[in-house]
């Protein structure tokens, strides 16, 4: 795992490598795409880029990561409502190359098989980008969840509830569970970039480098073979300076 400390937003780091990556691929690409506050400068970074031409997503597939149960669309807490508003919106993402599971599925089984299917047909993520929640989870894959996972229908833990649930304008109205790729899933990416900000991930952070653990979904993303993570000083706070220089 490659640690990249970050001065200020990560995801500003964190558009200049999906750049990199979209500009090198010259044609096709498959992005593994993820929501929550942290993502947020990203997508801002790179619709700037795409105005100023430094950036064409013609060729671009968008797999996102996750999406509430219950939540359509049209929903302005549902996770199809926060990419439009915040991503698609603004770059040449093609809708058809636009994926999301279907949180309103009158069968979610099946559309989690689809889902996968889906990627699979799309010759699986070439950059999959997430964030981290304060217990270490990846997506909705909470403490506990299968290392080989896929996608699938998962509980959200309660910490994630409280830490999510200010996002809501009624924050009653947050669902429980969710459809989450599975950490399986995730780790067939071919490269995987995870940002952190602020002192609440701090504590994941550290359990990022110190071995895998059920308790610390995050953990076990270190041994992949491309794995970046960005993060800011305050969520870096309980690093060692031996584990920084390691990670350099
Ligand atoms: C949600 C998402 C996660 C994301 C997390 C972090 O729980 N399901 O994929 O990593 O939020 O969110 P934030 O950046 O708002 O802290």
């Amino acid at each position: 795992m490659k640690l990249i400390i970050a001065e200020g937003k990560t995801g500003l780091y964190g558009a200049e490598i999906a750049c990199a990556r979209i500009n090198k691929a010259g044609g096709k690409f498959v992005l593994g795409l993820p929501t929550g506050r942290t993502s947020m400068a990203m997508y801002g970074a790179l619709a700037q880029k795409y105005k100023a031409a430094a950036v064409d997503f013609a060729g671009v597939t968008a797999f996102n990561l996750d999406e509430y149960i219950g939540l359509g669309a049209g929903d302005k807490d549902s996770y199809h409502y926060f990419m439009q508003s915040n991503f698609f919106d603004f770059v040449n993402i093609a809708p058809h190359n636009i994926n999301i599971p279907d949180g309103m599925a009158a069968d979610l089984a099946a559309e989690c098989r689809r889902y996968e299917d889906k990627i699979a047909a799309a010759g699986g993520i070439d950059l999959l980008f997430g964030g981290v929640g304060e217990n270490g989870h990846i997506a909705f894959n909470e403490p506990g969840s299968p290392k080989g996972g896929r996608t699938r229908v998962a509980d959200l833990a309660p910490s994630t509830i409280k830490a999510n649930e200010t996002l809501f304008e009624d924050k009653t109205k947050i669902p429980h569970q969710a459809i989450t790729m599975g950490l399986g899933t995730i780790y067939d990416a071919r490269e995987i970039v995870i940002m952190a900000e602020g002192p609440k991930k701090a504590a994941a952070v550290k359990a990022a480098f110190e071995g895998e653990s059920a308790l610390w979904p995050i953990s076990y993303l270190y041994s992949h073979k491309a794995v970046t993570l960005i993060a800011d000083k305050e969520a870096c706070a309980l690093l060692t300076p031996e584990i920084i220089e390691r990670h350099k």
